[in-house]
């Protein structure tokens, strides 16, 4: 059979031709005698538009189609005089594979997001998700070969973990379930037995840790995988399952790994611009007006870099009134990261330098002792699209940093011994897929990028 995908890209070479496709029906209408059929295959953003007659000895049959039906077509491909398109087939045969229950609840008409949510299984088939979905997947191997193409090694590292990589706390916990025995005793204790293998583990918040394991090894690494958080806050940019992109890179420092994600953003966009241009001409025509001029903006410029202590200042000085007043040594709220990004900046801009107290243990101590090498990328309409920093390579100066927010070093024995057998300036970053995928797209709610989010209010297959 004929690929839609082929139709579009390679017209010339069918015109005059019979092909034979099958797909599913998106949209039916028919005349007394005539009628169309907008038959997708799932191989391009757009269905072609299938003729039929009554020549065809099912005629009533295919007329009366549901939407969703699945069919096969045999038929000639001819230039179009329609407006919109440059062919059609003209359908010698139509074979029904399957009619659709006519209670399919995708009619042609607009359905709002929410409504979609709540029926994942069936929203790919609208063209928002399609596109939202084909370009996940190819941002997804634009990631893969920006890295393959300058030899970093792909890591895939354990899902289920007993370290906390973040300090963060907000973690799922991993236990097993016994049929004869409840998670937890009578007097409310929870059952360790149950636990993996008898050690307390969780789902991972980050592969960082294991990946300068690697990077230790292999100079320069990255990981991509899910990464599972447990924390509250029910934002349209936070989800408790999400995946994560985590370079890390040997004999580097701080400002190397900025230049490493500002040219694998400007890398990316461009792939996903090249590669989706249906899918993107749609984004910017009925999601985010102005998407292009966005992007094409964050390609040409060079990305804003500023230290903490410059944005405190920055923010202390604006004329703007914030909810949570502006002082050194807070973490910086979305409301104050959207005014560094949105209206200082235009673009999206590196802050660096945080306190020591607001960021993880593993970030390389400044001389000041009060700051750490960490940089966030603050992008406009997004926020932390990526969090990164230059690792502490000194032991003593890691296991005190460990102590201080209570972890031990001797249970982190395999990533202190990194700082043991030729310790090395290292940094990485990683870069929240699905945020990347917001911005790229314009969509605003994490939910609508995810195929199957994970919120309590959704059902969870
Ligand atoms: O800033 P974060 O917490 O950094 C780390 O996990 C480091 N271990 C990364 C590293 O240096 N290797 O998370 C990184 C990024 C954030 O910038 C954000 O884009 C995304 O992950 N992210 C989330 N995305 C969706 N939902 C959530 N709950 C997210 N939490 C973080
Ligand atoms: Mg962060």
């Amino acid at each position: 059979t004929t690929l839609v995908k082929s139709l579009f890209r390679e017209t010339d070479k069918f015109i005059d031709k019979e092909v034979v496709l099958n797909g599913w029906v998106r949209k039916i209408r028919d005349q007394k005698n005539f009628g169309f059929i907008e038959l997708n295959d799932g191989t391009f953003f757009k269905g072609v538009q299938v003729v039929f007659d009554q020549n065809l000895p099912n005629f009533a049959d295919v007329a009366a189609l549901s939407i969703s039906s699945s069919i096969q077509v045999v038929g000639k491909v001819v230039k179009s005089q329609g407006a919109g398109q440059s062919f059609e087939v003209m359908a010698s045969k139509v074979d029904i594979v399957q009619k659709a229950d006519l209670e399919y609840p995708l009619q042609n008409k607009r359905h709002s997001f929410e409504f979609l949510r709540e029926i994942a299984h069936l929203r790919p088939r609208t063209n928002t998700f399609s596109a939202v979905f084909r370009v996940r997947s190819v941002l997804a191997y634009a990631i893969h070969k920006f890295f393959q193409d300058q030899g970093f090694v792909y890591v895939t590292t354990p899902i289920i973990t007993g370290s906390d990589a973040e300090g963060a706390g907000e973690m799922f916990r991993v236990t097993t379930l016994k049929l004869d025995k409840p998670p937890r005793s009578a007097d409310g204790k929870i059952d360790n037995s149950q636990d993996f293998f008898g050690k307390e583990t969780n789902l991972t918040v980050s592969g960082q840790l294991n990946g300068e394991t690697f990077c230790a090894a292999f100079r320069n690494i990255y990981t991509f995988g899910p990464t599972f958080r447990a924390e509250n806050s029910n934002t349209s940019r936070h989800a408790a399952e999400f995946w994560m992109i985590e370079p890390e890179i040997a004999f580097a420092d701080l400002s190397a790994d900025m230049e490493l994600g500002e040219a694998m953003i400007k890398s990316i966009i461009k792939y996903v611009m090249a590669e989706c241009p249906e899918e993107m001409e749609f984004f910017n025509q009925f999601v985010e007006k102005g998407l292009f001029d966005k992007l094409n903006n964050v390609l040409n410029s060079e990305f804003g870099r500023v230290t903490y202590t410059e944005a405190i200042d920055i923010l202390k000085k604006t004329s703007k009134k914030f909810e949570y007043a502006v002082e050194w040594g807070m973490d910086l709220q979305s409301e104050h990261e959207r005014y560094l990004a949105e209206e200082h900046f235009k673009k999206p801009v590196f802050v660096t330098d945080y306190p020591k107290g607001i960021k993880a243990f593993y970030m390389k101590m400044n001389e000041d002792g009060k700051t750490v090498r960490a940089m966030d990328l603050l992008a406009p309409g997004i926020g932390e699209i990526i969090g990164g920093s230059q690792r502490e390579d000194n032991l003593e100066i890691l296991e005190s940093r460990m102590r201080e927010i209570g972890l031990h070093p001797e249970e982190y024995s395999f990533y202190t011994d990194l700082r043991r057998y030729g310790s090395f300036p290292h940094a990485g970053f990683g870069l929240g897929f699905e945020r990347m995928l917001m911005y790229i797209t314009g969509m605003t709610n994490i939910r609508d990028v995810i195929p199957f989010p994970r919120t309590p209010k959704n059902a969870l297959f």
